[in-house]
């Protein structure tokens, strides 16, 4: 994928709860993500959608994406689902270590665990970083690249192309009506010091991944965030289950 073009992913959660309604919400995405030629669109169902979505669509302007994988290929692990089910089933991309498994109790090693061998069988990463609250100190960033530098441990350069880092500060994410995005001068910030942290890590001369950000995303603060905050894409929770909504920050992103 192109580095300009910006990668909007839509993470439906738990949700929605048939087949039939994911592929109402999928086919009126599909007509307006199918189009777009500055955007890769990236759809992440539950997995007992995906391989249907995923039959839905033959282009490469819409990836499909799981939610979570676990972190061994073979073995007796009842309930599971491999990389390699993923990867053999039309699934290019999995969401790792977002907040909300954090919270069900995923450590950064057992990330790292599902990052290494995501990465090894192909999938593309997407991965989650963001702090809880926010102090007066800044502790917050150390916290961040602490996140960042054990979900990454034994990454090698050759892999950043597969990887991309979403920043989504806990405190902004829409579990409850209250939340609101952040303001663009503090995601751009952010992306900053992560663009810091990673190349300390791997050298200036290293292509990067691309830094998104995520948290109350809608068609009104789309633009903005883009423009000012400095970020490579979005990670979409309710806005992408809404076909308008998901579509009008499509287009937006896409100019
Ligand atoms: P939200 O969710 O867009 O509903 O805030 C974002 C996320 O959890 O990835």
């Amino acid at each position: 994928m192109s580095k300009n073009k910006k990668l909007i992913i839509a993470n439906w959660k738990m949700n929605p709860e048939s087949l039939a309604e994911a592929k109402k919400i999928f086919l009126g995405i599909k007509k307006v993500a199918g189009k777009l030629l500055n955007v890769q669109t990236v759809v992440c169902p539950p997995f007992i959608f995906l391989e249907e979505i995923a039959s839905l669509y033959k282009g490469h302007r819409i990836a499909i994406g799981a939610q979570d994988v676990f972190e061994k290929n073979t073995g007796s692990f009842t309930g599971m689902i491999s990389p390699n089910m993923l990867k053999k089933n039309g699934v290019d991309y999995v969401i790792l270590g977002h907040s909300e498994r954090r919270a069900l109790g995923e450590s950064d090693e057992y990330i790292n665990n599902k990052v290494r061998i995501s990465l090894k069988t192909g999938l593309k990463v997407i991965l989650c970083v963001g702090e809880k609250e926010r102090d007066n100190q800044g502790q917050y960033f150390i916290f961040i690249k602490n996140q960042i530098l054990n979900s990454l441990e034994g990454i090698t350069k050759s892999f950043l192309n597969n990887l991309s880092i979403a920043y989504e500060p806990v405190w902004a994410i829409s579990n409850n009506s209250k939340n609101k995005a952040m303001s663009s001068d503090q995601i751009y910030e952010m992306i900053i010091f992560i663009k810091k942290v990673l190349t300390d890590k791997f050298g200036v001369k290293t292509k990067m991944p691309q830094i998104l950000y995520g948290g109350s995303v809608n068609p009104k603060n789309t633009k903005e965030i883009l423009k000012e905050g400095g970020v490579d894409g979005l990670l979409i929770g309710r806005a992408g289950l809404d076909i308008k909504k998901f579509s009008e920050i499509l287009n937006i992103a896409n100019n």
